[in-house]
């Protein structure tokens, strides 16, 4: 095995020949020149990737940079505006901490570049904190997401299972980054854990670090990361109801603290074992043939679909002539969809 800054120059060098372009990147070649990463779009692009792949996470950002071109226009954006550009994307807590942090950084006037002080921030932790300040200010913090814990455990073949293996992954990932180009030494983790070092059948033969990895070295590859297993996700039940007045959809907010919390879509029961049948405006009720089935992070859900056509008063929610199924959470979209030819 290399030593330390060895293993970092190898894997700078695979980055410059074989960066992935991203619409929030500057390429290793614009980096050397001086073009500086727009830390807007970094954190914005980072916040987007949490618990989203690059490849969904695209054209949301493309949209969002369109419309909210700076943090400042971002900060002056309306709740409903923001929560209806992010629908598709999930976790929604993200977006409404997305918007507190536009305003908190528009108004200290521009981001703060330590990753200590940007954790302060709302919604940012540890990990992202740490990709913005070494991406976009240079500070060479550790930077470990999903695809760095499977790299660096295989490179220094870390059996322990995770999460405890936490601090193991993050002192050895501290060591091999470097305090020249520590952005682009991040994202070289990252593409390399997309790309090569893949969780089935990762391509050693392609690997920049193959001579080093000592996980290759012992044929231990593919078992890692190790991972306690998850506790099995119990199944909750409900009954969204999709009610139509003259062209005009029945839709409500949701509240804010809880699943979809902010998000415009249908009203439903709540999510529990027995749901209690209470619709929300007075109609004929008809179930549709298929229901829903959608997993969040700690549950499996299904939605039986209720359709209606009434002129009624609706109890919940409020009628809207402009609805678009567009701006509707993947949960709802699924609803919506199963709906349509019944309505
Ligand atoms: N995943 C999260 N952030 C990323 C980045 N900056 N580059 C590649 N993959 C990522």
């Amino acid at each position: 095995m290399r030593d330390d800054t060895d293993i970092s120059a190898a894997l700078l060098a695979w980055y410059d020949r074989s960066a992935r372009v991203m619409p929030w990147r500057v390429s290793p070649a614009d980096r050397a020149a001086g073009i500086r990463p727009d830390p807007y779009a970094t954190w914005l692009s980072e916040v987007m990737l949490q618990q989203t792949t690059v490849a969904a996470v695209r054209d949301y950002f493309r949209r969002f940079t369109d419309r909210w071109p700076t943090v400042e226009a971002l900060a002056h954006a309306q709740d409903a505006d923001v929560m209806a550009q992010w629908a598709g994307l999930g976790y929604y807590a993200r977006a409404r901490n997305l918007l507190k942090c536009a305003r908190a950084v528009a108004e200290r006037g521009g981001f703060p570049e330590s990753a200590a002080e940007l954790q302060t921030l709302p919604g940012i932790g540890p990990y992202t904190s740490a990709a913005i300040a070494s991406i976009a200010f240079d500070e060479p913090a550790p930077v470990v997401d999903g695809n760095v814990e499977r790299v660096v455990s295989r490179l220094f073949e870390i059996t322990k299972e995770l999460p405890d293996a936490k601090p193991d992954i993050f002192e050895a990932t501290s060591r091999i980054t470097p305090t020249l180009r520590p952005g682009d030494f991040a994202q070289a983790m990252m593409d390399l854990g997309a790309t090569i070092c893949t969780p089935r059948k990762p391509v050693c033969a392609l690997c920049p670090l193959s001579q080093d990895c000592r996980a290759r070295e012992s044929g231990t590859a593919e078992t890692l990361p190790r991972k306690k297993p998850k506790p099995v996700k119990p199944e909750c039940f409900g009954i969204v109801w999709i009610a139509q007045n003259q062209g005009a959809t029945l839709v409500e907010t949701r509240p804010e603290k809880g699943l979809l919390g902010g998000t415009v879509g249908f009203p439903t029961t709540d999510w529990r074992n027995t749901p209690i049948d209470l619709p929300p405006v007075a109609a004929e009720w008809r179930t549709v043939p298929t229901n829903v089935r959608h997993t969040f992070t700690h549950f499996h859900l299904t939605l039986e679909v209720r359709v209606a056509q009434t002129q009624g008063n609706p109890e919940r929610g409020e009628f809207d002539p402009l609805f678009d199924p567009a701006h509707l959470p993947t949960l709802m979209r699924k609803a919506w969809d199963a709906a349509v030819p019944f309505l």
